[in-house]
Formats: structure tokens, sequence, C-alpha cells
């Protein structure tokens, strides 16, 4: 832990050992290096003071929509217990919002219920754990897959900006030679440069393109591969026994990722709730984050067995559930600032439309 340079330090040995690194390696620690990575640090939180925004920094609204569907999914459910399961729990305060709204309004479906956090990192465990004080005893944490029970998880995995958080490889179309090279990052004069890699990294595929349009892709278009947020929905897949599984992010369907005005890839970073594309700069103290492919993610929860239910806008997905719910009594007061996040949440220019929600279920 000791390391007086930090995380500029860690990722300047890396390279000095290693010449060059993927941008996914150099994303990985950046961000999750422990003790010093952006998400292991207390001040990587969103909101207003942080450096972005999600659906849930906007207010306690977007757990108590969550909380009225998940409670009417659960309740459709055979008997006995049922889990929710969160990754990318960060703070704790979308469990909190979820949990106080059914202890208040559907204390029936707390009964047979766990919450269970799925958390790596142990300062973001203890983080997690002050702010869920209230609800000790009744939530679980894992810090791996490996770690829940044999019998998987019956009820709901879901998840808020986590899959856009996954270390993500950049690749640059090369024209003349017809194929795709990854960029890696490498140490220059005391600085992060990019530099192409002699070839793809280890378990990274190159997208497959129809011919016409590899033909008019401009030289060094850039675009990204997440084999780590592939695997993890797998993964999830696997361990729901029965049940749905759901991720609120940041995405596009795989074609769209080829547009003309994504010719830099969406990978970006964030400061200040400024976006830049200076992916390099300020490693440990910004967000880093590309879009999700939802095409690969939906592909791999199909091929594990799972059935896609619903794809759809953020801004479709919680006006559904507010219709859904008009007559439930959480949801028939709508005093003014529960109508602001509303808008917020589901405004095209705001969260509405670029966030996108994908369910699927076993
Ligand atoms: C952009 S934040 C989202 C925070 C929160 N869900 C929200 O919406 O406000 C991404 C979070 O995912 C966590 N994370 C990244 N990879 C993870 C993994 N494999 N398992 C669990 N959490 C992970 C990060 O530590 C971070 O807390």
């Amino acid at each position: 832990m000791n390391n007086p340079r930090g995380i500029i330090g860690i990722i300047e040995d890396e390279l000095a050992r290693q010449g060059a690194v993927s941008f996914a390696r150099f994303m990985e620690l950046a961000l999750y290096c422990p003790n010093f990575g952006y998400y292991e640090r207390t001040q990587g939180s969103p909101g207003r003071d942080g450096d972005y925004y999600t659906s849930v920094s906007v207010g306690p609204l977007f757990g108590e929509l969550l909380a009225g569907r998940f409670a009417g999914w659960l309740a459709a459910m055979p008997g006995g217990k049922r889990q929710i399961l969160e990754a990318g729990a960060h703070d704790g305060q979308l469990a909190r919002d979820i949990l106080r709204h059914l202890q208040t309004h559907r204390p029936g479906a707390l009964e047979s219920l766990e919450y269970w956090i799925l958390e790596p990192s142990l300062n973001r465990r203890h983080s997690q754990e002050e702010t869920l004080k209230e609800f000790t005893g009744r939530v679980r944490w894992f810090d791996s897959w490996d770690a829940l029970p044999a019998t998987g998880v019956n009820g709901i995995i879901f998840s808020n900006e986590l899959l856009d958080a996954m270390p993500a490889h950049r690749l640059g179309w090369d024209a003349a030679g017809g194929k795709w090279f990854e960029w890696g990052v490498a140490l220059e004069d005391g600085r992060f440069v990019w530099k192409k890699l002699p070839k793809l990294d280890d378990g990274v595929r190159a997208p497959v393109l129809p011919e016409e349009l590899l033909a008019v892709l401009p030289d060094g278009f850039s675009t990204e591969v997440c084999p780590a947020a592939v695997q993890w929905w797998r993964h999830a897949a696997q361990v729901l026994s029965g049940g749905k599984l759901l991720a609120f992010d940041y995405g596009l369907m795989a074609e769209e990722f080829f547009a003309p005005e994504r010719k830099h890839g969406t990978l970006r970073a964030y400061y200040q709730h400024h976006a830049s594309r200076d992916l390099l700069e300020r490693a440990g103290e910004q967000d880093l984050t590309a879009s999700v492919n939802f095409s690969d993610i939906r592909d791999a929860g199909e091929s594990a067995g799972l059935t896609t239910q619903t794809f759809a806008t953020q801004a479709q997905f919680l006006t559904d559930i507010v219709k859904a719910l008009a007559d439930d009594s959480g949801f028939n007061e709508w005093f003014a600032p529960r109508t602001r996040q509303f808008q917020t949440l589901t405004h095209p220019e705001h969260l509405g439309q670029s966030f996108r929600v994908l369910v699927q279920s076993r």
C-alpha cells in the first residue's frame, strides 16, 4: 500500500517492466488498483460534489421505482427464499433507497427476501456497510461469484452503471491493412502516451462487420470491446437459478458503435462534470467509461439460457413502472421534488434516452 507516488507510480512501474500495456489494463489500474484507484477512494462518488451524476445521485425516486417493480416480480415467483443481488453498489445509496421503500410500502415483500451485494473491494464494502447500518442483518456481502451459495440467486440480479465501468480494450481500424489493431499505453518522457500494440490482447475479438461497412470505414476509426463485461454477464446468467437479470447502463447496440460521429469511439473521461477524451490524464482522479455493447451482453445471456424480455430506454422502462403502479400507495403522491427527479431520469437530454435497460429472465 505504501507507494509515495500513488497510482501514477504504480502504473509507471508496470509500464517500465512491460513496455506497453493494453488500455484495458491501464483503465483497470486507474479505476480499481487497491487503495489508489479512482473507485477505491471515497472521493469517487457520483453527485454534485463528484465528477458525474447517476440515476441514483438524482434522488431516491430511481430506487423507489425499482423497488416497486422488483416487488411485483418477486411476488409472481414461486415461494421460498428470494434474493435481490446488486453489483456495483458503490456507496450503498441505491440499496438503501430500495430497502427503505420496501420497508415502508411493501413490508410483506421483505419477509422472504435477502438483499445481497456483490462487492470485490473492501473499501467499497465498508462504505456500503456504513450507509446500510439501519438494515444490518438483512444485507449480505460477497466478494466474488464463487463465494455465493451453490443454490445461486433465486430472484433478481441487477446493476446500475456497472458494465460501463469495466475495463475496455481500445481498437483502431487499419484501412490499408484491412484489419483492427489494439491501442496500448506506454511511458515516454515521463508521460503516458498511446502506442499501437503488436497484436490484439488475449481474449480480445475484433468486431465482425459487413464488408460494405469495412470498405468505407475511415483509417483510424476507433472503437472498444469489453470482454470483462461479457464475461461478467455470462457469470451472472449462470448464477441466476430463476428470476431476472437486468442492467441499466449507458450503451448502444453493436451497429450503433460504427456511426460516423463515433469515429473516436465512446471511451471518455469525467472530471468535475466535464467529459473529455484525455483518457491518459489524471490517472486515479477521473472516471473512465465506455458505452456498453448491449448486443454482446444480450447474446451472452441468451447463450447461457436466458430469454430476453425487455430492451428499452430508461425513459420507457421507468414510465411503464409509473403507469403500472399508479394506484400503489408508494406512488400516489407526486410532490415537486419527486416530479423533478422523474423528469431528470426520463428526459431525453438528461438520463432518459442514452441510458438503456436490458432485462433477461430464466
Ligand atoms: C459508475 S459506479 C456506479 C455506482 C452506482 N451503481 C450508482 O449508480 O450510483 C461503478 C461501480 O461499479 C463498481 N464495480 C466495478 N467492477 C465491479 C465488479 N466486477 N463487481 C462489483 N462492482 C464493481 C465500482 O467499484 C463502482 O463502485
